[in-house]
């Protein structure tokens, strides 16, 4: 890949001002919408670890402290872009990334000491409520609920976890969560492991054997919907993390915003944004 800054920026211009009366921020854009100035750092990839065919996780060469279960960074590479991708780990700092398009099959090619640019972390994440955890994963939504069991654990708390894919070799994440020591339930979709059909059924099952205090999912926005009609149904607060379009990531050009019909089957204030309001939103069982 080519090299870069150690501060990268897009290179559209002309380059404008932009205020926003939501975050009451001044920022300076391109053309598209990206934040230009000084935004991002430099890491150095450390180590890569194939989780399924199309899905690494890649482990930097340094921690980012701040970052908290939920949250995001966006990942940038020169002459190519940036995108958001979900905190799998903070220390070391660690994303999980699946090759689907240009930017992510970009990053799937780097390899160890490749340089990777970050800014970040960025967005509201999850929040423990209670001491039994009840998280559901849709493909690579397993990552940043791997980083909150990993939180949970360590303070002793009960974790059981929900994983769905398409097929056996797909799952992604399962025997890290084993070997944390959280209750691993699966559900694939030809049924070769653990409950045939969605993630949703594999919720369901738990729900009969679990007594969660609150349940956390992170996902495909159809899954997300279903996972908070059963918590509804359940009389559990959730949190819900959303992986939508997003650009600026930073509440200031309007592109990640949810659906009207998101918010009100969910009971948001219209005009929410996953990257700024979220991408984390806290449900509790009334809404
Ligand atoms: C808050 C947030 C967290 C995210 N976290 C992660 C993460 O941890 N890991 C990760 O890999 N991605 C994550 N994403 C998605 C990521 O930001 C990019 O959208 C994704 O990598 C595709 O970008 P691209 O440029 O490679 O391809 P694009 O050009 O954006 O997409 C290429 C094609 O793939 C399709 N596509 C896009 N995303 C997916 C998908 N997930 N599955 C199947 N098809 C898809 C598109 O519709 C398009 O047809 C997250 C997104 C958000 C908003
Ligand atoms: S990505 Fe720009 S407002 Fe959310």
């Amino acid at each position: 890949m080519t090299e870069g800054k150690d501060r990268g920026q897009c290179s559209a211009s002309p380059k404008k001002k932009i205020m926003t009366e939501k975050t009451n921020m001044t920022h300076t854009t391109c053309t598209h919408g990206h934040p230009t100035e000084g935004s991002f750092e430099s890491f150095h990839i450390s180590s890569i670890r194939r989780e399924n065919p199309n899905t690494q996780t890649f482990v930097l060469d340094r921690p980012l402290k701040a970052a908290r279960p939920g949250q995001f960074c966006m990942l940038w590479l020169p002459e190519i872009g940036e995108k958001p991708f979900s905190i799998a780990g903070a220390d070391p700092l660690a994303f999980t990334i699946s090759d689907v398009g240009p930017l992510s099959h970009a990053i799937s090619k780097l390899g160890k000491g490749d340089r990777l640019w970050v800014r970040g972390p960025l967005g509201q994440g999850f929040e423990l409520v209670g001491t039994s955890h009840l998280l559901v994963g849709g493909g690579y939504g397993a990552a940043p609920l791997a980083f909150l069991a990993a939180d949970a654990l360590a303070l002793g708390h009960d974790v059981a976890v929900c994983l769905g894919a398409k097929t056996t070799d797909q799952l992604i994440f399962a025997d890290v969560f084993s070997k944390m020591g959280a209750t691993v339930r699966l559900a694939t979709e030809d049924g070769s492991s653990g409950t045939k059909g969605l993630v949703t059924e594999a919720l369901l099952n738990a729900l009969v054997w679990e007594l969660p205090s609150s349940i956390y999912a992170c996902g495909p926005t159809g899954m997300l919907l279903t996972v908070a009609a059963e918590a509804k149904k359940a009389g559990l607060p959730v949190q819900l993390s959303f992986e939508g379009v997003m650009r600026c990531g930073v509440g200031l050009c309007g592109s990640c915003e949810l659906p009207e019909d998101v918010c009100v089957k969910l009971g948001l204030p219209g005009g929410w944004l996953p990257c700024w309001d979220g991408p984390v939103a806290r449900l509790d069982s009334s809404n």
